[in-house]
């Protein structure tokens, strides 16, 4: 089970940091118990590891056997909170380097992510003569990114399997009733899967946005959701002792306390796309209304050969939240050296699982002692459950902190303002005057 250790922040805020924030968070835990804060439409994720749908629960898992059977590689549409979070899951349960591995699993290819248009050329190419089914994932239907690439993708699916076949492959996650991929999915009788009303992109992960994608590469979404119900019920009951409660107030309280920018590390490489989640997670609910703790994220050890400078001795801006697995799954010991040219052979014998620890502790200290205040987030060893119980935890202190901070942490008011200088530019019907006054402010 989660547990978060505070003890680095000390000497950065007022002891009675906590305590402090106590009211306000009881205020922020109805809100999210009761959905009667703002942003209330947007908490179904609060009560979801219980409330979610069975039925379709079942029909994902056999949607991902069908295509574990039909094909050799998935392709995921879908940008943002329709993304961030499957990628991540997917990445650090079965590895970045889930596709180069030996398997009976489809491999994964992530489009519709990007406008650029050799990263949409590279899948192709790797997808070769691979039999492939496309799972196309978008909450509004009219999102610029995967609309692009879906119609790319469906193309050549039906190309290569005709209209029929295509049909059989193609699998749309969307909005129950509205929008326009929800009419296109009916209209070409495609199985579809919902983004439920009330959970905004960057909260779905726990619904078929991230179920489907996670369940095709074998991952155990029982376990998963088993482990997001146990921190639910721990959040349902907030205090002093909840760790989501504990997270809110040290972040809130280190961002009063002069810290704008918040670091999340962890020592596996594998962990890299969740960060990109939570970046996600934190950035878009928090920052708004000139406020908010700026999400950075780092990987350790490689990031301590970069970043590790500026952290010790640049501006004194961040503090660092750790999240650290208990132990690695695969043991690896350091081979014993004849010519010890390197000097090493004190390590040899040692798992590199004490030698990751003594430089996370080496690394908590000097960072500390340079003025970067450290909370520790333990999650447990990398499995399924506790990854779902990570997920709802960062998702409830996420929720706690936007009302801590006075925002509304269900909304992305600012996402709107490039899309429409980019429709403008690109000439949609609609965007006339717009475009000619933004043609003339780039000279063009
Ligand atoms: O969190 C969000 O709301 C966004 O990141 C969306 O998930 C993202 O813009 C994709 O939207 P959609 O699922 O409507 O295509």
């Amino acid at each position: 089970m989660i547990q978060v250790n505070a003890n680095n922040i000390l000497p950065f805020v007022p002891e009675d940091y906590l305590a402090g924030r106590a009211a306000a968070l009881e205020q922020a835990q109805a809100w999210l118990q009761d959905a009667t804060g703002a942003g209330n439409d947007f908490v179904g994720w609060v009560h979801l590891p219980r409330d979610y749908d069975k039925a379709e629960f079942v029909r994902i898992k056999t949607a991902a056997k069908k295509i574990q059977d039909q094909s050799s590689a998935l392709v995921v549409i879908g940008i943002g909170g329709s993304y961030l979070g499957a990628r991540g899951v997917i990445e650090a349960l079965c590895s970045p380097n889930y596709n180069q591995k030996k398997k009976d699993t489809p491999n994964l290819y992530f489009a519709g992510n990007t406008l650029s248009s050799d990263a949409l050329h590279e899948i192709v190419e790797l997808i070769g003569d691979q039999d492939f089914s496309i799972n196309v994932i978008s909450k509004s239907g009219t999102t610029t990114e995967p609309a692009i690439a879906f119609r790319f993708f469906k193309e050549l699916c039906e190309k290569k399997y005709g209209k029929e076949g295509a049909r059989e492959r193609i699998y749309a996650t969307t909005d129950k009733q509205r929008g326009v991929l929800k009419s296109l999915a009916d209209a070409e009788g495609y199985e579809t899967f919902v983004v439920p009303d009330d959970v905004g992109g960057r909260y779905s992960v726990l619904t078929a946005v991230g179920l489907l994608p996670i369940a095709v590469c074998g991952v155990d979404i029982d376990a998963l959701m088993a482990g997001a119900a146990d921190m639910m019920a721990l959040c349902a009951k907030g205090g002093a002792d909840c760790p989501a409660w504990q997270y809110a107030a040290a972040r809130s309280a280190l961002y009063d306390s002069g810290k704008k920018i918040e670091i999340l590390a962890a020592y596996e490489p594998s962990f890299r796309f969740m960060a990109e989640w939570w970046k996600q997670l934190y950035g878009e609910s928090e920052g708004k209304e000139g406020k908010g703790l700026f999400p950075a994220s780092v990987e350790f050890t490689a990031d301590l050969h970069s970043m590790g400078q500026y952290i010790q001795q640049g501006e004194r801006l961040m503090f660092e939240t750790v999240v650290r697995f208990e132990k690695p799954l695969h043991a690896v010991t350091v081979p014993f050296d004849e010519a010890d040219g390197d000097g090493l052979n004190f390590l040899a014998g040692r798992d590199m699982a004490f030698v990751n620890e003594q430089a996370m502790d080496g690394t908590l200290l000097a960072h500390v002692e340079g003025g970067v205040p450290n909370l520790i987030v333990h999650t447990g060893p990398n499995t399924a459950e506790n990854m779902g119980a990570l997920i709802y935890f960062f998702e409830y202190a996420c929720g706690l902190s936007g009302y801590l901070l006075g925002v509304n942490p269900f909304n992305q008011p600012g996402v709107e303002s490039y899309k429409k200088n980019m429709f403008a530019l690109l000439g949609k019907p609609g965007y006339e005057d717009m475009r000619d006054a933004l043609l003339a402010k780039l000279g063009k």
